[in-house]
């Protein structure tokens, strides 16, 4: 009936950016992601059965409507839905180690958590295939949190709900020597969310080369991961991210997450690439830049992002496990 689970964000190398079917989530191309140790939600799932109503705390305090009728949805794609009286309604509380207002909330770690959490609380057997493609569809990057260390998203078939899978390419122990330092360049929520960035970015011209020189970029990061090559996979990384907002820029009308913080952020990393310091830059559909690098040079990495005019802070995080259930049956 209760249960307790934690996943941590992801940061995708080679990017998911649109779906191939938006009723079943299924993204339009495969995306492989970095799960890092840093920015974890731990969530909490009690079914109840004097509740009439779901209820959600996120860090303590109620959620608004939107995020409450979210995890509903995601619970009734769970464990079947309340209205059916199929199942009962729940108590779901979140708690990030990361300020959610910063700009930096993750649907990823937190539908990853949601699901395990759920799927235990309710009783139910699952496994990280199974897992995977439950959070996929409330979020298709929650979808690679179930899994540490290096993770596989697959693009799956339109009308096949289960066929869009995480799978792991190497486990956070397998190639420990990376990290990714997290430039915060706005403390304010993202203005577009990535779903609405997506659908818009069909517009795009860019679109459909964008798609399918995915799978071109996948077999690089995968040959760069088998060789644990930092450079050959911190060069599919950059080139992925410049698509992906190539994309988005070129929609109609264009979608804009770079800020100056973020570009200044990018010629930053690549300054101190021209210097001999391995590092590579990705971004997401936020100001945040972000750079993938060695464990030596993570320090001198995060100082240079520092410097540049917005920066607000950085972080370093290094490869993290997949979900965990912490409480439950
Ligand atoms: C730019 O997983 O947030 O971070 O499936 O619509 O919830 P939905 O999208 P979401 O998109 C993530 C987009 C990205 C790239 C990535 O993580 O691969």
């Amino acid at each position: 009936m209760q249960a307790l689970a934690e996943a941590r964000a992801n940061i995708a190398l080679v990017k998911y950016w649109g779906k191939l079917d938006a009723a079943l989530n299924l993204p339009a191309v495969p995306s492989l992601s970095l799960t890092v140790d840093a920015l974890t939600t731990r969530t909490s799932v009690r079914f109840d059965p004097s509740r009439t109503l779901d209820a959600l705390f996120i860090d303590q305090k109620p959620a608004d409507p939107r995020a409450l009728g979210r995890v509903s949805r995601h619970l009734d794609r769970v464990v079947g839905s309340a209205a059916a009286n199929a199942r009962m309604f729940a108590e779901v509380r979140s708690t990030n180690d990361f300020p959610t207002a910063g700009g930096l909330a993750s649907s990823a770690s937190a539908f990853a958590a949601l699901t395990l959490a759920a799927v235990a609380a309710a009783g139910r057997e699952s496994d990280p295939t199974k897992l995977s493609v439950l959070a996929r569809q409330a979020s298709g990057s929650a979808a690679r949190s179930i899994l540490g260390g290096l993770v596989l998203l697959g693009v799956g078939t339109p009308g096949q709900v289960d066929s869009s899978f995480a799978t792991q390419v190497a486990s956070e122990g397998e190639w420990p020597d990376l990290r990714l330092v997290i430039g915060i360049a706005s403390e304010a929520p993202k203005e577009i969310a990535s779903t609405d960035g997506m659908n818009q970015s069909e517009s795009s011209p860019y679109y459909a080369p964008w798609t399918s020189s995915a799978p071109a970029d996948i077999a690089r990061a995968m040959d760069a991961i088998a060789r644990r090559d930092l450079p050959a996979l911190g060069a599919v990384a950059e080139r992925s991210a410049l698509r992906m907002h190539a994309c988005a820029l070129a929609a109609d009308p264009g979608v804009v997450y770079l800020r100056g913080p973020t570009v200044e952020g990018l010629h930053a990393i690549r300054k101190l690439r021209a210097r001999g310091v391995p590092a590579w830059f990705t971004c997401d559909a936020g100001p945040h830049p972000k750079a993938l690098t060695s464990p030596e040079d993570a320090a001198q990495v995060a100082r240079a992002l520092a410097e540049v005019p917005g920066i607000q802070r950085t972080i370093i995080a290094a490869p993290g496990k997949g979900a965990l259930l912490l409480d439950g049956q």
